[in-house]
């Protein structure tokens, strides 16, 4: 593994290295130990987007490893406009030992890649976001003790978070049901692609426009925000859209009475979660925040630790 960008590009027993990895060093920080697995490492953090998680997470899985990460903001860098993505890969990865970018498209991270003398790790793209993804199956895995054989269920906009989700359950072997409106479904590619993972793993891949049909018998439900950051000006068509995709106590009435209710965060109360199940007793919304250090700091130690 050189790079991390997308689920995809990450093998089953590679997912699983990094969960057990994550298992390791989140006992450890209980503990109140760190192993300083990264000394003297650094971690150029590129961003094009706000962020508080992955920023945080990030900075702090570096202390936590005995490195240090540098935060670059949008304005400073002008990833592609004030520099071509390609010089900024170049010249960043002459300064420290990893790459952290939150980007727009999607080929950019990939450019960074191509022309970066480190690895490089996707902080969210329009694509996908691959470190929430391994995250949300860390944390499926520890409350539940298994992956494979469960049912999510994903409710809202077939988006970056809902693409990478799909990626990571078919390599695991979760069944995966997607329920957005029309237009707003996961791409086609994105689809074909979990469902090849799927015939391997013995997983299904599902998509419907009805939350209902989906929260039926689903382990974890699952939601995201209705418009992404870089969608804003879609934000009045989609709050006439999505409403039947809310995540509110009568849907979770149509899943497993032990549903667990996941959400990448930032939330929009009201929107495409209620506050009722946000901070209700099945919510692991914050667990799933927490376990962004944990898992993000495996991926750090397994591409930077060499
Ligand atoms: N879930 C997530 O990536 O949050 P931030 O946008 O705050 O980093
Ligand atoms: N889908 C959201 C996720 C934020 C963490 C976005 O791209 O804005």
């Amino acid at each position: 593994m050189k790079h991390f960008l997308s689920l995809a590009d990450v093998s089953t027993d590679q997912i699983w290295h990094l969960l057990k990895l994550a298992r390791e060093l989140k006992a450890e920080w209980l503990r109140g130990g760190n192993r300083p697995l990264l000394a003297g490492k650094s971690l150029g953090m590129l961003f094009q987007k706000p962020s508080l998680r992955t920023r945080a997470s990030f900075e702090m899985g570096m202390v936590q490893l005995g490195g240090h990460a540098m935060y670059l903001s949008p304005s400073e860098v002008g990833v592609g406009s004030r520099e071509s993505v390609a010089d900024v890969a170049r010249v960043l990865s002459r300064y420290v030992d990893g790459i952290m970018a939150r980007v727009f498209e999607h080929r950019h991270v990939e450019e960074l890649a191509h022309h970066s003398r480190v690895p490089v790790i996707n902080g969210l793209s329009d694509h996908s976001h691959p470190c929430q993804g391994l995250t949300d199956l860390f944390t499926i895995w520890e409350k539940k003790e298994t992956l494979s054989g469960l049912r999510l269920a994903y409710v809202g906009d077939g988006n970056n978070v809902a693409t990478a989700l799909a990626f990571g359950c078919a390599k695991v072997g979760m069944d995966f049901v997607c329920a957005a409106p029309a237009g707003s479904q996961l791409p086609d590619g994105t689809v074909g692609r979990a469902r090849e993972f799927a015939s391997v793993s013995g997983s299904k891949i599902e998509l419907t426009d009805d939350s209902y049909a989906a929260a039926r018998g689903a382990h974890i439900l699952y939601t995201d925000v209705w418009t992404s950051m870089g969608q804003e000006e879609e934000t009045g068509v989609r709050l006439r859209v999505f409403p039947p995709y809310q995540l509110n106590a009568r849907l979770m009435a149509a899943a497993r009475p032990d549903v667990l209710v996941m959400h990448c965060l930032p939330a929009h109360r009201g929107q495409e979660i209620t506050d009722e199940v946000a901070d209700g007793p099945h919510s692991i919304v914050f667990d799933q925040a927490e376990n962004r250090l944990h898992a993000q700091k495996a991926i750090l130690a397994t591409l930077l630790g060499q």
